[in-house]
């Protein structure tokens, strides 16, 4: 495969893994994903930045013969994790004089997970440069999207900045440069739901910082690459904004139908009132799907089913995984239905402590809902609408 030419000297290198279905083995990929590496050829030094999935190492040397790279001088190692750095010691081996350029995270956790000794390391730090002759590197730390050891390397005369993990998007291609399509507008937001949602807060500041850089071309290590850099930013812009949707998630689990019959009657209510909802069946439903509703919706209200005298463990299992991804929804409410007893909603609530939600009381009913259980609903309904009219009305 001839390398693709992103800028001049400046080549892709990566490779698409269409038939992975999973990635953390936690959300399906619906478009597998691609691992991608950078060749920069400079006039004195050549550096690959980032590597390969160990998987396709022996596919990705294969490449790098066939394109007649036959010295590499640095590593440039953005982030430990072994989607980026598997092919690592395989690349020492072929080329003994390689350096791994990184930062003192990041060499620490290649050595614990792919054991390279430690002379092969040149340590950087924050702004430091590297000549590779005519092209300068300029490294910057950027922990925390989405390890503490994760960096961008900016390639200086060409104005191109490799973000690693930040900015990308589980999404294959046949070129590498962006189609900037709905899909994969879709996709890069399932990414971040899943794997940059949890930083929010740091995506919004590195997302300035790239912004304030300007580089022509954006290369993220999956995906595709931007040279419309405001298609990706905008998107970040928005998914990290402190402000959430005029929307409502509600995530369910029903074993008799009595949960998910008070779940539609909150459905209907809210979209009476002109709130987008998202009623999301646990058991059947894709978890990227709730994930990307999460960057947006302002209301979570969980309905769960009781288990013996517990949560259904589906339910719990979405109550973990909300409070890991950290979404930015403020209010939160629960519905349930139990047979003879237990603590339903005292679990969840504890489960989804991390985020700080303020909470509408919440309804648990016995068997099937009442007249007078639907006028409880009516209750949760309104006061989550009146919060959702003080936030969304106010700003008409
Ligand atoms: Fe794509 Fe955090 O590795």
């Amino acid at each position: 495969m001839k390398f693709q030419e992103i800028s001049n000297g400046i080549y892709y290198c990566g490779l698409n893994d269409n038939d992975r279905k999973m990635f953390d083995e936690l959300i399906p990929l619906e478009c597998g994903t691609t691992y991608n590496s950078y060749l920069i050829t400079g006039s004195e030094k050549t550096a690959l930045v980032d590597t390969m999935y160990p998987k396709f190492t022996q596919k990705y040397i294969q490449n790098l013969d066939e394109n007649g790279i036959t010295k590499i001088d640095y590593i440039i190692a953005n982030h430990g994790e072994q989607d980026h750095t598997g092919s690592i010691p395989t690349l020492l081996e072929k080329y003994p004089e390689a350096k791994i350029v990184t930062n003192a995270t990041c060499k620490g956790n290649i050595m614990s997970m792919l054991h390279v000794e430690e002379d092969k390391f040149v340590v950087i730090k924050n702004e430091e440069t590297l000549s590779l002759g005519d092209k300068t590197l300029k490294f910057m730390i950027s922990p925390g999207v989405h390890w503490p050891d994760t960096m961008f390397t900016y390639a200086v005369e060409d104005n191109v900045l490799f973000t690693c993990d930040f900015l990308g998007a589980h999404y294959t291609f046949e070129s590498c440069m962006a189609d900037y399509s709905r899909e994969l507008e879709h996709s890069a937001k399932r990414y971040y739901a899943e794997i940059m949602m949890p930083f929010r807060t740091m995506c919004k500041k590195y997302t300035k910082q790239v912004r304030e850089l300007n580089p022509s071309w954006i290369c993220p290590s999956h995906g595709p690459i931007y040279n419309n850099i405001d298609f990706i930013l905008n998107l970040y812009e928005d998914w990290t904004s402190d402000e959430g949707k005029n929307m409502v998630v509600m995530p369910y689990v029903s074993m008799y139908g009595s949960t998910e019959e008070m779940v539609d009657y909150l459905k209907k209510k809210f979209e009476s009132a002109g709130i987008d909802v998202l009623k999301f069946d646990i058991v059947t439903g894709d978890l990227g799907d709730l994930a990307m509703a999460l960057v947006d919706a302002t209301t979570i209200i969980m309905g769960s089913s009781m288990v013996l005298t517990s949560p259904h463990p589906m339910a719990a299992n979405v109550a973990y995984l909300a409070n890991l991804l950290r979404p930015k929804a403020k209010f939160a409410s629960f519905v349930g239905s139990y047979g003879w007893g237990g603590n339903l909603f005292g679990k969840l609530t504890e489960m989804l402590s991390g985020l700080k939600l303020e909470l509408v009381e919440p309804l648990l009913v016995k068997g099937k809902p009442t007249q007078k259980d639907f006028e409880e609903l009516d209750r949760i309904a309104n006061e989550i609408i009146q919060k959702h009219e003080n936030l969304f009305l106010a700003k008409v």
